[in-house]
């Protein structure tokens, strides 16, 4: 089969590179991930670590990603080979491709749940939310033909294309979620009793500051930029050679840290308000927001907009991930864009299944603490928490590490700011680009090292 176009297609301008680049970084990690991970862990000081985290690892990580696909114009496997052909380095694209599919595969049943928070009055019932949201995600029926719809959804799009299917949504969408996150910011911090959760939310307790604070703050930071598994080389690869790598990548990841510091403000100030606790873990926006969206006035409206928004920040994720898996086949196996499709998300389906029957309709999936034991998974993990660690944690982290190795001693430093100093602006000049090489060559790989070894050490012992 031959591919559908000669012609690599390319974003139409800087705005659909960032607008959809932004939509890969905005998703569940943003409005679901964050604010839960802050909650647990502390709070404000834990946003001024993943701050640190993001400037000084992820933006230099981010450009080396933006660096290696524009270079090569090819998804994570012909990116590596372009450089350095027939060596096992090709592994680690391989490593970024399945690692797309398999986030994609728990990623949209999650986001299914959204959807059905939206199409289903999940928590009308009169029994607590806790008891209506473990109901609804154990419902099988319920939760595969939510979990298909969005999979569909995310197929539809990516089929369209670059620029008529990808950007053109993420034009659409990335206003529309802007403008219902400030409309549940606004609800949320009138609030009587919000300034509580303001303080929680922005004077930083240091006391609660542990080294596995620091080691969550940074896997959330890769994990919420789209860091470690080749998402960004696959959509550096549609920039032209005249763009300016540096400043449209310093935008996605300021609108990324944006959107989660602004998810922070619309869910602490409600959950204090209505004296509710902000450490509940992953059941934070399923459980304790209906119950506060159920207590406050205009709350069934509020709460239609908030899942309304974290579905489509999760739309506009899932299809970066897909697209990797899309990219590669396209490009490396020939297949056409719409087979390629079909085939990679009619795969993840497939393999997403066991995972979205993993929270409770099928036991032997819902309890794996046989298996892994440990801290991070908490006391009974499911088979979607487990998937979550392995690629959203583990495997992100590996992906990282090999690619920042790749980068700054294999294809050589000297050339990847050479790539990032292509184009109009500015490009790294004075002591940025020693800085740069410093992060890259040595900052990444050892503290990613660290982190993984001690996540997996932590978690699984
Ligand atoms: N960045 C996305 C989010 O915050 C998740 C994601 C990770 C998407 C890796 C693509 C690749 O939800």
């Amino acid at each position: 089969m031959a591919p559908s176009s000669p012609q690599r297609e390319q974003w139409s301008s800087r705005l659909g590179f960032v607008l959809a680049a932004a939509g890969s970084a905005i998703g569940l990690g943003n409005i679901w991930r964050f604010p839960f991970k802050a909650g647990d862990n502390g709070g404000g000081a834990f946003v001024l670590i993943y701050l640190a985290c993001l400037l000084f690892l992820c933006v230099p990580y981010l450009f080396a990603e933006l660096a290696l696909g524009r270079k090569s114009q090819k998804n994570p496997v012909g990116a590596i080979r372009a450089i350095r052909a027939r060596t096992p380095w090709s592994l680690v694209g391989g490593l970024c491709v399945l690692a797309g599919l398999a986030i994609l595969s728990y990623y949209a049943v999650v986001a299914g749940w959204a959807v059905g928070y939206i199409v289903h009055d999940v928590t009308a019932a009169a029994e607590p939310s806790s008891a209506a949201f473990e109901r609804f995600i154990a419902d099988p029926v319920w939760v595969v033909l939510l979990f298909g719809a969005f999979l569909f959804t995310t197929i539809g799009v990516v089929a369209g294309g670059v620029q008529r299917g990808i950007e053109r949504c993420a034009k659409i969408l990335m206003p529309v979620l802007f403008v219902l996150i400030c409309l549940v910011i606004f609800r949320a911090v009138t609030l009587p009793g919000a300034s509580a959760g303001l303080d929680f939310y922005l004077n930083p307790d240091f006391s609660k500051v542990t080294g596995l604070v620091v080691v969550e703050a940074l896997g959330q930071a890769f994990f919420s930029l789209s860091l470690g598994m080749g998402a960004m080389i696959t959509y550096g690869s549609y920039l032209p050679d005249n763009e300016n790598l540096v400043v449209s990548g310093s935008y996605v990841a300021l609108f990324d840290t944006v959107v989660a510091l602004m998810a922070g403000l619309m869910i602490f100030p409600a959950v204090f308000a209505m004296g509710q606790n902000p450490a509940e873990g992953p059941a934070l926006v399923f459980v304790v927001l209906p119950e506060v969206f159920g207590a406050m006035p205009l709350g069934s409206f509020v709460g239609l907009l908030f899942f309304l928004l974290l579905a489509i920040a999760a739309l506009t994720s899932s299809i970066s991930l897909l697209e990797v898996v899309v990219s590669y086949l396209v490009d490396e196996r020939a297949w056409t864009r719409r087979t390629a499709a079909w085939g990679a998300g009619g795969l993840a389906f497939l393999l997403g299944l066991p995972s979205a029957l993993s929270q409770g309709a099928v036991p032997a999936l819902s309890d794996l603490s046989w298996l892994v034991g440990g801290h991070l998974l908490g006391p009974r993990p499911g088979l979607l928490d487990v998937m979550d660690f392995l690629w959203g944690s583990v495997a992100l982290a590996l992906g990282a590490l090999l690619l920042s190795l790749f980068v700054g001693w294999v294809w050589g430093s000297d050339n990847a700011l050479r790539e990032l100093r292509t184009g109009r602006g500015y490009t790294l000049g004075g002591l940025a680009g020693p800085a740069w090489r410093i992060a890259i060559k040595y900052l990444c790989p050892l503290t990613i090292l660290v982190v993984l070894v001690f996540d997996v050490l932590y978690d699984v012992l």
